[in-house]
């Protein structure tokens, strides 16, 4: 299973912080945003990953991750000339995914939660010939500003809106998406919406009115919070601050997440742990390393 995150966009409600610098690089407490939909399908055991940007932010992630060997990932990236809508990563990544199946994650939305990555791992295990998308759905206050999926008693899609005024229920759909090689041949199918954006809503549409979309509902113990507001973006900040100075643990570090899965050994990690000198990054490192 390959993975791609999307991670171009205009930011244009986080402007003036996001008119020179992306918004997938802003920090969320210690880290940069990134690194959160990165290591969410790191835990899905995701290895190979295409990077999406704008091009004129494309250097500075190739600088922030370079090839992801160092995470024992194999990343690559592509531009996105403008910002056309969720479904165009299917129309710029049919190389990459080749007909094999693949995720989907944005990269300003953050997933945290107890067994995130096994859920996730055995939602892209879950895809077969009668399924071919999984996708999740969590409840929102304000469902408004999402695509909304109405589920009948036995948890099955009945309709899925994109942002609809009249929600037919809270449930939106996250942007974490899982699809079979089907998914670049459906996006090239695919035509602007009124808002002139090729929409991922489509493609789940599609995949639903083929019988072939599964939706899983994420409890009320999940976290999903996406970060393209000033507010979203502070109030991720402090629910990532809260949690890692109660516990102690980092969420989403993909070095800690890379020596957990086993792809990097003692040294690797000792090394990366070097690399960062003096700061408080580098010595919860050294503890992740002593802790073993
Ligand atoms: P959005 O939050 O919908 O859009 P945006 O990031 O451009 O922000 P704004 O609405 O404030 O202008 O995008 C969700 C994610 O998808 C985000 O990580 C950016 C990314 N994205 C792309 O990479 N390409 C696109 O064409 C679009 C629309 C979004």
């Amino acid at each position: 299973m390959k993975g791609i995150i999307l991670a171009g966009g205009a930011g244009s409600r986080l402007h003036p912080m996001t008119v020179a610098v992306s918004k997938q690089l802003m920090p969320v407490y210690d880290k940069p945003l990134i690194y959160y939909p990165l290591t969410t399908l790191m835990l899905a055991g995701i290895r190979e990953i295409l990077i999406i940007t704008t091009p004129r932010d494309q250097p500075v992630f190739q600088a922030l991750l370079g090839d992801g060997s160092q995470w024992g990932l194999k990343l690559s990236f592509i531009a996105q000339d403008e910002p056309r809508g969720l479904a165009d990563a299917y129309r710029l990544g049919a190389d990459f995914v080749d007909a094999g199946p693949s995720a989907l994650i944005l990269g300003d939305n953050i997933f945290y939660g107890d067994g995130a990555g096994r859920v996730f791992a055995e939602a892209g295990r879950s895809l077969t010939a009668e399924r071919g998308a999984m996708v999740f759905a969590y409840r929102v206050a304000d469902p408004r500003r999402y695509g909304v999926v109405e589920l009948d008693v036995a948890g099955r899609p009945l309709s899925i809106e994109e942002k609809p005024a009249f929600p037919r229920s809270p449930w939106a759909v996250t942007g974490l998406y899982f699809y079979d090689g089907q998914a670049p041949e459906i996006a090239a199918g695919l035509r602007p919406s009124a808002r002139g954006e090729l929409e991922i809503t489509d493609l789940n549409r599609a995949y639903m009115e083929q019988g072939r979309l599964g939706v899983e509902r994420l409890g009320r113990g999940f976290a999903w919070l996406d970060t393209g507001t000033p507010d979203s973006l502070l109030d991720a900040a402090a629910f990532v601050r809260t949690l890692e100075q109660r516990q102690g643990f980092k969420i989403a570090c993909p070095e800690e997440v890379a020596w957990h899965m086993g792809w990097i050994d003692a040294a690797a990690l000792q090394a990366l742990a070097e690399s960062f000198g003096a700061a408080d990054y580098g010595a919860y490192l050294r503890g992740v390393l002593a802790a073993g």
